[in-house]
């Protein structure tokens, strides 16, 4: 065997060395559960992962496609210098309502903008390229759209990345129907085959596709 199965106990070691989810976070996911919003935000650990990659590429300008509650594009935030912008698209009013009022409640509405609609309509309308990290955690159905889309917006040793890339499980079966599954591994084949991109997948949560940004 090549690698390391993910254990409880190895998974619980990872997040409390890791982990950089904190206190503010923590609350926001229990507000966000009262809200009657799902509990699909990103998992601590890939908070620690996103921060990593935010600093390494010493990102100024990100741009989230899904944002939910906020988790992923606060916890991101934090990891930005002054004067850096943080973009997040989201299509639900309800979350995008909440997610203001989280960026205010965190003193980093100079740094957040939500903006509200279907992301494949206003990725098309975006002119704050070029971004340093485009994050994709929207509707599985899009993401190779999104792809397509943001690559463009992406600036040259900028990373793309996109979430549950694992597809619960199942991205390595070949004859599955589930239109899901099957998007994300067209997204996946577009990833890795991409001429203009170095990429992986990380086994981290449900899995993590990235790309850096070659031409
Ligand atoms: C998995 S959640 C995002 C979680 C968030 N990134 C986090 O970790 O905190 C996906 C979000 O994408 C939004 N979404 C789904 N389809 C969308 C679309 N076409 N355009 C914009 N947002 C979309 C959903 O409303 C939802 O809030």
């Amino acid at each position: 065997m090549k690698y390391t199965p993910l254990t409880e106990p190895l998974h619980d070691y990872i997040c409390t060395t890791f982990s950089a989810e904190n206190d503010f976070l923590r609350q926001l996911k229990r507000e966000s559960d009262a809200a009657g919003f799902p509990a699909i935000h990103i998992a601590p650990e890939q908070v620690a992962l996103l921060q990593v990659l935010l600093r390494a590429v010493g990102a100024k300008r990100v741009l989230e496609i899904g944002a939910l509650a906020g988790y992923s594009a606060i916890a991101m935030a934090r990891a930005l210098p002054d004067g850096a912008r943080l973009l997040t698209l989201e299509r639900n009013p309800a979350h995008a309502e909440f997610v203001r009022r989280k960026v205010q409640e965190s003193a980093l509405e100079n740094i957040i903008e939500v903006r509200v609609g279907d992301a494949k309509q206003l990725l098309r309308t975006v002119d704050e390229a070029p971004f340093d990290i485009v994050f994709i955690d929207a509707d599985k159905a899009g993401y190779s759209a999104y792809l397509d889309l943001a690559l463009p917006l992406l600036r040259v040793g900028g990373i793309i990345c996109a979430d549950n890339t694992l597809a619960w499980g199942n991205i390595a079966d070949t004859g599955t129907s589930d239109a899901t599954v099957q998007a994300l591994q067209r997204f996946n084949h577009a990833m890795s085959a991409h001429p203009q991109l170095q990429s992986c997948l990380i086994p981290i949560a449900e899995g993590m596709t990235l790309g850096v940004k070659l031409s």
